[in-house]
């Protein structure tokens, strides 16, 4: 038995109510390191992507990526302190990715900051992946206040939440089948663009005619906030076997705009349930310029805000984690871990953690 105490009100008290945070990303396929400062912000940040190791497989091989965080993880610390001009034992506390996620590559993000936290004897905290996108908006220039409905549109999540504070997310819908980014990833390989699908996509649409094929904009009018894309991917499939390369750039201008109407009318519809006059838009998919343009133009109309996390921030990192961390540990300084007792949830419902860290 490992000779922990079972529980250390040390770390109710030791919380300060300014810190610096280190954040630990390494949910997926990037290794993400940040440093925020509660009172100057975001110190700095240092990203290690996998995409060129798992290309030549289309997609993300789990034991790779593990092996690859290992390899990363403690040079990115480094230079992440080095380019915030600050020491290891400056750090006040230290947030990592709890889930969801894979789970070796969860492991290794969560045994690094427990292992510095014992280390250091700083608290530490898992967070819930999709509250760091959520959250991460509010690390950009004029950020929103509470309360904004947040649409989260990532890899493997296409979701609507009123979010009222930090802790405080409220469903409001989701897509039953795929995301919007499996959407975009799908498709991009209909067209034979390299993995990742999405930034390829986006960059070859950029000559293309949007409105050149109609493609279905499934649900649009079901009067909920639920969505579906799957359909959309078989569409462009049939589109792609009867037209000629020629038509490419139109089919990936064509798709993103399906996609972007869709999400705008749901949008729109999330505000009026709500009352509310404020969306976040968090996730990879967050990245994409189209769904930036026709969500900033459409919510304008209606003397509605539209708030982005800045572009490098949007797809996962590390300076999303240490700021979840940090509102969570000010907040609710019993979300502090004790000491040996990390946990890795490779599935893992927003909510259902939302109401186990006792927040509501
Ligand atoms: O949030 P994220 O980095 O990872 C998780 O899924 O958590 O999102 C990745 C997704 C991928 O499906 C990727 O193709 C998509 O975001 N994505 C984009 C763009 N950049 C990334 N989709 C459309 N346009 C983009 N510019
Ligand atoms: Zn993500």
């Amino acid at each position: 038995m490992p000779n922990w105490p079972v529980f250390n009100p040390r770390f109710l008290r030791r919380i300060p109510e300014a810190m610096l945070i280190l954040g630990i990303e390494t949910s997926c396929d990037e290794t993400g390191i940040g440093l925020y400062d509660t009172e100057a912000g975001l110190l700095s940040e240092a990203l290690h992507s996998q995409v060129a190791l798992h290309e030549a497989y289309g997609g993300v091989v789990p034991e790779l990526a593990s092996r690859d965080h290992i390899r990363r993880i403690i040079p990115l610390i480094r230079k992440t302190l080095q380019e915030g001009n600050r020491t290891l034992d400056a750090i006040d506390a230290v947030a990592y990715t709890a889930g969801p996620g894979l789970a070796g590559a969860l492991l290794v993000g969560a045994s690094v900051a427990e292992s510095l936290a014992v280390a250091l004897d700083i608290p530490v905290v898992g967070v819930h992946h999709l509250e760091g996108h959520l959250l991460s908006p509010l690390l950009g220039e004029q950020p929103p206040g509470f309360p904004f409905v947040a649409l989260l549109v990532s890899g493997g999540h296409t979701q609507f939440m009123a979010v009222r504070d930090v802790g405080q997310y409220e469903l409001l819908g989701e897509t039953v089948d795929d995301a919007a980014g499996e959407a975009f990833d799908k498709t991009a390989q209909l067209l034979g663009l390299p993995y990742p699908g999405g930034p390829a996509l986006s960059r070859l649409a950029e000559n293309g005619d949007p409105g050149r094929f109609a493609l279905p904009r499934p649900m649009l009018q079901s009067g909920d906030l639920h969505m579906s894309f799957s359909g959309l991917k078989t569409a462009v499939s049939l589109l792609v076997k009867s037209r000629g390369d020629d038509d490419h750039a139109h089919i990936a201008a064509s798709f993103e705009a399906a996609v972007a109407d869709v999400l705008c009318r749901k949008a729109e519809l999330a505000l009026e349930q709500t009352e509310m006059n404020q969306l976040v838009v968090a996730g990879g998919v967050g990245a994409n310029r189209r769904l930036r343009q026709t969500l900033a133009e459409r919510l304008a109309r209606r003397g509605a805000r539209v708030a982005f996390p800045p572009l490098r921030l949007c797809t996962d990192n590390g300076a999303m984690i240490a700021y979840a961390g940090a509102c969570r540990l000010l907040r609710h300084p019993e979300a502090a871990q004790q000491p040996g007792q990390f946990t890795i949830h490779p599935r893992w419902n927003l909510q259902e953690y939302a109401q186990a860290s006792g927040l509501r």
